[in-house]
């Protein structure tokens, strides 16, 4: 009994120690979303758990090794001891309430990261390897930054252009991946609580620029995330050329084709459209809108001899793709 006493106290000692450890180490970012409060609740009772059940393990078996060891001389048999059903019953029920109760509160966890504001703010997410871009449905905005307007539910709407991606902001904790196919649209609710500045990361292996698929996240005040969206909003020119001009600049066209003839990383825009290209296998192609598009949906499909498969996919919409193309019949 006395025995029993000395490693209870042990054991108790030892979990709150672990388990502050564990605390002051700070396991998780800084808590950014209303959906992260749940996850974080759940969290830091399973590190509870975790300690309590670290001690009772090390301790008994520490206090074993240390108190029972042979003494020099010993050499009787241990006492045989024949099995303890109380015990058993006991260590079977016991872990058994243990799980599913933390089940159920996983499950409210679940719940409360899923309610849904029919107010919330919807904002399409496409992406593609390797980058991420955001649609602002309402304003017709399109951004590589993700920006967010303080304590209102946002509405992800995820999709991909190519492979399997997935959705992180550690500081928002949840996740979601990203599939493509208009028919496989994920969703995902976050409700910024906390201004700051983050980064979205992609959480699912996709290619090998996997590792630097990261795109900043701004939280804002509401009224200036309302007069960011406005702006911007109003910056886009009705004329769809200079719509196209515009993309050509905001995805980086022109630091790989020049506008006035002069090769480039790849091929001039000047007088491109209409032209019969000779690829690099040997065939030729005529550029037209269907050409285009397939250049910026799919970059290595037909690449112009002379020129090596560098371009990466950019993440253009279709309406953005048939700006670019009014813009580039322009370049003559
Ligand atoms: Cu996209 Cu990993």
């Amino acid at each position: 009994m006395k025995h029993i006493i000395t490693a209870a106290g042990l054991v108790v000692i030892v979990t709150v120690l672990v388990s502050a450890g564990l605390d002051a180490i700070g396991l998780m970012p800084i808590e950014a979303s209303a959906q992260a409060t749940p996850i974080d609740n759940l969290f830091s009772l399973e590190i509870k758990i975790i300690s309590f059940l670290f001690a009772l393990i090390v301790v008994f078996m520490a206090y074993s090794i240390v108190v029972f060891r042979r003494k020099p001389g010993d050499n009787t048999d241990a006492k045989h001891i024949e099995g303890n059903t109380t015990l058993e019953i006991t260590w079977t029920i016991v872990p058994l309430a243990i799980v599913l109760y933390v089940s159920y509160l996983g499950a409210g966890a679940l719940a409360e990261t899923m309610r849904v504001d029919p107010q919330a703010m919807e904002v399409k997410v496409v992406a593609s390897q390797w980058n991420w871009r955001f649609e602002y449905p309402g304003a017709n905005v399109s951004s590589s930054t993700l920006y967010l307007p303080k304590d209102k539910q946002i509405l992800l709407k995820l999709t991909s252009q190519d492979v399997i991606h997935s959705f992180w902001v550690p500081e928002f904790r949840v996740k979601q991946d990203a599939l493509p196919g208009d028919a496989l649209v994920k969703q995902l609710r976050i409700t910024p609580t906390k201004i700051g500045e983050y980064k979205v990361r992609c959480a699912e292996l996709c290619g090998t620029q996997h590792a630097t698929m990261e795109s900043p996240v701004v939280v804002m005040e509401s009224k200036d995330f309302d007069a960011w969206l406005d702006k911007e909003s109003k910056s886009i020119p009705t004329d769809p050329v200079e719509r196209g001009k515009r993309w050509a600049q905001q995805f980086g066209c022109a630091a790989c084709h020049s506008t006035d003839g002069k090769a480039g990383v790849g091929p001039s825009w000047k007088g491109i459209y209409g032209k019969q290209e000779d690829l690099a296998d040997g065939t030729s192609a005529t550029v037209n809108d269907a050409y285009i598009k397939e250049s910026i949906l799919t970059p290595g499909a037909k690449i112009v001899k002379g020129f090596s498969n560098a371009m990466p996919t950019l993440g253009m919409s279709d309406a953005q793709i048939t700006d670019l193309i009014e813009y580039i019949k322009t370049l003559k």
